[in-house]
């Protein structure tokens, strides 16, 4: 059983991703005691799929993420790094075009997409702004980001219970549940390690995108981050 460290080593990340990825969406049910599903509805009404929009599912893992964007008609492409994830995404939606992808060097056109979404995927690539500049190259001058993380619960009390949660009882949980018990203590120490709203909101307005915005789900344990992708001609790959 392997786990990444803060560090973030690429190989690190995708192979603990691959043992994650049997019991991956189970053990999220669990975990967030539900409020994933909640989550989930809230990117989906922010991303507003249509028939012909064009997405990019960026760490869409099993494609849980995409499904119920490609079910109201979006043209969505769900991309990974993890071949363990995208075996498993594919035996679930054979339907859905996954696609291997680095988020730090991503394998499309410029201006391919209308919205480049990421859910609970940032936190996870080495260089966060490099992979949002990449998705600005992707996205076309116009369309949107919809950025779905951890983040830093507003009230301190809640904080502080939350805080006891993450680092005590969630890993002892996932050792129970989990096909790789230690990721989830990575899972702690990156979520504690990651910016709060506003910091968060920084490293987007530097990366090629404006007009930030963000608002807390479930008391701030999660935030949902939307920006436009700036008009500038076109973004160089890095
Ligand atoms: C916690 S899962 C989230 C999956 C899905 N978006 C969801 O909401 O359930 C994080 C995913 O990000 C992927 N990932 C992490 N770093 C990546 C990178 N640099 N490029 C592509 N995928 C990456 C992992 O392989 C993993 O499948």
């Amino acid at each position: 059983m392997s786990r990444a460290s803060l560090a973030k080593d690429p190989s690190h990340v995708s192979e603990m991703f691959d043992e994650v990825a049997p019991r991956y969406d189970c053990t999220n049910d669990i975990l967030s005691m539900g409020q994933a599903r909640l989550w989930r509805r809230a990117v989906t009404r922010a991303v507003a799929p249509r028939p012909g929009l064009r997405v990019l599912d960026l760490g869409a893992g099993t494609g849980t993420s995409s499904e119920p964007l490609a079910d109201a008609g979006a043209d969505v492409v769900p991309a990974d790094f993890s071949e363990g994830m995208l075996a498993e995404g594919r035996r679930r939606r054979p339907d859905l075009p996954f696609t291997r992808a680095d988020a730090m060097d991503l394998p499309f056109e410029d201006a391919s997409f209308d919205v480049v979404t990421i859910s609970f995927a940032l936190r996870n690539v080495a260089d966060p702004a490099v992979a949002l500049r990449e998705m600005a190259r992707v996205t076309r001058p116009g369309g949107r980001l919809v950025l779905c993380e951890f983040s830093t619960p507003t009230l301190a009390p809640f904080r502080a219970v939350y805080e006891r949660y993450l680092m005590k009882a969630l890993p002892a949980i996932a050792g129970r549940v989990s096909s790789n018990p230690e990721s989830y203590e990575y899972l702690a120490e990156s979520i504690e390690a990651w910016p709060a709203q506003a910091g968060v909101r920084d490293l987007v307005v530097g990366s090629g995108w404006t007009d930030v915005r963000w608002r807390n789900l479930s008391g701030g344990v999660v935030a949902l981050h939307t920006a436009q992708r700036a008009d500038v001609p076109a973004l160089a790959r890095y």
